[in-house]
């Protein structure tokens, strides 16, 4: 059977520099997030960086040694060495591995490693390597705000800024000194989503008419109560950004959700499955895909009151007639090359409902998942999915952020689609 491409990184070389700081316990998530779309992720520790994490945390991650010395060390079984990792055989580490770059990323970047790569300073492993780069370079700055704050850390930075290293500006509050103040390093997942934006310039979906729905929809019962679900609309939000960060023209149609649109996507906000039904009908013509991760309501009440319902003794029938199903109604009028992408929810037989559904909504992939599962219920940031594609792909990857599913999602459907741009 067909596997998905769900590494988009696969190709791709990182360096991760890490410092001397206490928010170095952070940074294994960045590793591991990297590590999981397909990135070889070599770690690049200071001695003083080793004190707060074990290199062991990041080798397990990333199964390639940590380079810590300017000297190769003999390698762990259990591990690639970064020599095999980079399949060289020699000990010009640090320029074979700042060739084989596409990306550093430095964090947490203490005061000390910024001062030394503003004042070109290679004194040991990963200042050496940051300065025979040529790829771009991420930073991160983590430290005491008072340093943080500081003529000189504030002028290294604006020199490093204006040499092109893009800084992932630390956040304001809660220092582990205790004190309040800028300085904690900017949220690792902050820090993963801008390294991949930096790594896939490839902007796969420019030109892509892209139409994502989220939310729930909304059916009034009288002017005060409505029939609807706990849909957060984080699925097709995070689909949406990832869409447009990957040059997509999109355009984000929702229901009622407590989140503000993502940058740059064209947002209609619709309140009943009727409305939600128009505004992807008015697109149809154009799109080139359509991601259907709402939850539009399946029923509305057969009569909406127009006054308050006044509750009584009797126990109260309120009959339901059901609304337009979407994506059959739109999949019937589709144009060739277009790709429609259904979600389900499932909380048995997951696999052969959803494939079912697939088969009965004309779709080209189906993304299911099991709400009773954990880490996939509704509101949660994560996500447990299965995607079945029409050519047989299946790929389940796991319990990962919305976010990270969403670019594997995005990337299983260009490939549903066979790279193919629809005819217009
Ligand atoms: N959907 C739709 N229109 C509706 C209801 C759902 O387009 N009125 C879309 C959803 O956005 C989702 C897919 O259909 O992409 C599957 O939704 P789901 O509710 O799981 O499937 P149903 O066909 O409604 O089947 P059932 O509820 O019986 O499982």
């Amino acid at each position: 059977m067909a596997e998905f491409e769900a590494r988009p990184l696969a190709g791709k070389t990182v360096v991760l520099g890490v410092t001397g700081s206490i928010a170095a316990f952070k940074v294994p998530h960045i590793a591991s997030r990297m590590t999981a779309m397909g990135a070889r992720v070599v770690v690049v520790m200071t001695e003083n960086a080793t004190r707060f994490v074990a290199p062991l945390t990041f080798e397990t991650l990333t199964g390639i040694e940590v380079v810590v010395s300017m000297f190769p060390e003999k390698g762990r079984k259990s591990v690639a060495s970064a020599e095999e990792a980079l399949e060289r055989d020699d000990h010009l580490r640090h320029v074979h591995l700042a060739e084989a770059a596409d990306l550093a990323i430095v964090a947490p970047a203490t005061a000390n490693v910024i001062g030394k790569m503003a004042g070109g300073i290679a004194d040991d492993f990963l200042s050496t390597e940051l300065l025979a780069m040529t790829c771009p370079v991420l930073l991160a700055p983590a430290m005491n705000v008072h340093m943080m704050e500081s003529p000189a850390v504030a002028k290294n930075l604006e020199t490093l800024r204006s040499r092109g290293v893009i800084i992932v500006e630390a956040e304001a509050g809660r220092l582990a000194s205790g004190a309040v103040g800028k300085g904690r390093l900017a949220d690792p997942d902050r820090i993963a989503d801008m390294a991949v934006d930096i790594l896939l310039p490839e902007q796969d979906l420019a030109d892509r008419r892209v139409v994502v729905t989220a939310g729930p929809t909304r059916e009034s019962i009288d002017p005060v109560r409505h029939i609807s679900n706990p849909s957060s609309g984080r699925m097709g939000f995070a689909l949406a950004e990832r869409a447009a960060r990957r040059g997509a023209q999109v355009t984000l149609i929702s229901g009622p959700v407590s989140l503000g649109p993502p940058d740059g996507v064209k947002y209609v906000t619709v309140t009943t499955t009727d409305e939600m039904y128009e505004a992807v009908s008015s697109e149809m013509a154009s799109l080139d895909m359509l991601f259907m991760a709402a939850a539009p309501a399946d029923y509305r009440p057969k009569v909406r009151s127009e006054e308050k319902l006044r509750k009584g003794p009797e126990p109260m029938v309120l009959e339901l007639e059901p609304t337009v199903d979407i994506l059959s109604s739109v999949a019937g009028k589709r144009r060739p090359g277009q790709c429609l992408v259904g979600f389900a929810l499932e909380t048995e037989n997951e696999e052969r409902n959803a494939r079912a559904k697939l088969e009965r909504k004309g779709l080209d992939l189906i993304v299911v998942n099991n709400p009773k599962m954990e880490g996939a219920a509704f509101g949660t940031e994560t996500n447990v999915a299965t995607l079945i594609g029409r050519s047989g792909g299946v790929v389940s990857p796991g319990m990962i952020s919305k976010t990270e599913l969403a670019d594997i999602v995005l990337t299983a459907a260009l490939e549903e689609m066979g790279e193919k741009k629809s005819e217009r």
